[in-house]
């Protein structure tokens, strides 16, 4: 008898236990299959043969590291893949020890087969003044990527960003400029590797962490304000083209603290692929005493009126979904 009530007790803590890891829980620390804290900060996740990418910041206390890669099946459960792009040990490199690399985000192409990698890229010694666009380049989804050059695009500055993928295969460069007063989208050349000069201005409204994704036709677009760090309150924009006109529609955030987005800034925007409804807003809430200590918030994203809108959840799971 005492066995067996030990056998249903072990039974049920192992079933709550495997409930408790299928979820969410933003602002918690979240670690990966060998029980390391995830480190991929302003990150983007790529779906890819059936696998879910995780790239992103790869920080100690303050520098920047390089760009890490974990892969899923899940979304739940990660696994360490490494780092994707390293720091070279060429001092002379752009990207030796001291750079900053920023918002790293990885497309596929399928003309040439290759995966490409874009992140911002600040050099060393300069702080947040060279606003450059960098790109690396691999045949393998995990990497190691090869870092090809920054640049300009345009001649414009470029800081915060993000890339899209439309549904005809062509790829975008979302972008804060001039001092991060402008968002601006530039349309990049076939093989994804650069800008070319169809090139426009989104807003001026001094918005960065840009988010884009798509629904029915219409293009969405979460931002962030300019506030360094410090968390702020985030904005929606909405299209009905990518080159706009994109209109403001005021702060995408419910619930707890949304006024300034639950602690966070907003990183992505996952599509979940199958379900036509489903996206996961992914935002970092920034510790800038130990960055790599920076908390993951994915939340929801749900729909009311035409409109998406994130809410609050201490914890959640897939199987809520907005009905398809
Ligand atoms: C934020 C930006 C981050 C990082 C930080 C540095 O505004 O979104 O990616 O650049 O500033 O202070």
């Amino acid at each position: 008898m005492y066995k067996f009530f030990l056998l249903v007790f072990v039974m049920a803590v192992a079933i709550a236990g495997l409930g408790q890891t299928n979820r969410f829980t933003p602002g918690q620390v979240w670690t990966d299959d060998k029980g390391e804290v995830i480190n991929a900060h302003g990150g983007g996740i790529l779906w890819d043969k059936g696998r879910y990418y995780w790239f992103g910041e790869k920080r100690d206390r303050q520098l920047s590291r390089g760009v890490n890669v974990y892969s899923s099946k899940d979304l739940y459960h990660w696994k360490y893949e490494g780092e994707a792009l390293s720091l070279s040990r060429d001092s002379t490199s752009e990207i030796a020890e001291g750079c900053v690399m920023e918002r790293p985000k990885v497309i596929y192409n399928r003309k040439t087969g290759k995966y490409v990698l874009w992140f911002h890229l600040e050099l060393r010694g300069q702080g947040y003044k060279a606003a450059r666009a960098a790109v690396a380049v691999s045949d393998r989804v995990t990497g190691p990527y090869r870092y090809i050059r920054s640049f300009r695009p345009n001649e414009n500055m470029s800081r915060d960003m993000t890339l899209f993928v439309d549904d005809d295969g062509s790829a975008y460069h979302i972008y804060s400029s001039r001092e991060n007063y402008d968002l601006r989208i530039a349309r990049l050349s076939d093989d994804y590797l650069s800008v070319t000069s169809a090139d426009s201005l989104i807003a001026r409204d001094h918005q960065e962490a840009p988010a884009v994704f798509k629904y029915q036709g219409g293009y969405y677009l979460i931002t962030s304000g300019c506030t360094g760090w410090a968390p702020n309150k985030a904005s929606l924009y909405t299209s009905a083209s990518i080159f706009g006109p994109w209109q403001r529609r005021g702060n995408p955030m419910r619930g707890k603290n949304a006024d300034l987005t639950f602690g966070g800034q907003s990183a992505y925007v996952l599509p979940l692929p199958g379900k036509k409804s489903d996206f996961i807003f992914i935002a970092d809430q920034w510790n800038p005493k130990d960055l790599k200590d920076s908390r993951y918030l994915w939340l929801p994203v749900r729909w009311k009126d035409g409109l998406p809108y994130v809410e609050w959840k201490d914890q959640w799971s897939l199987a809520y979904t907005n009905a398809d």
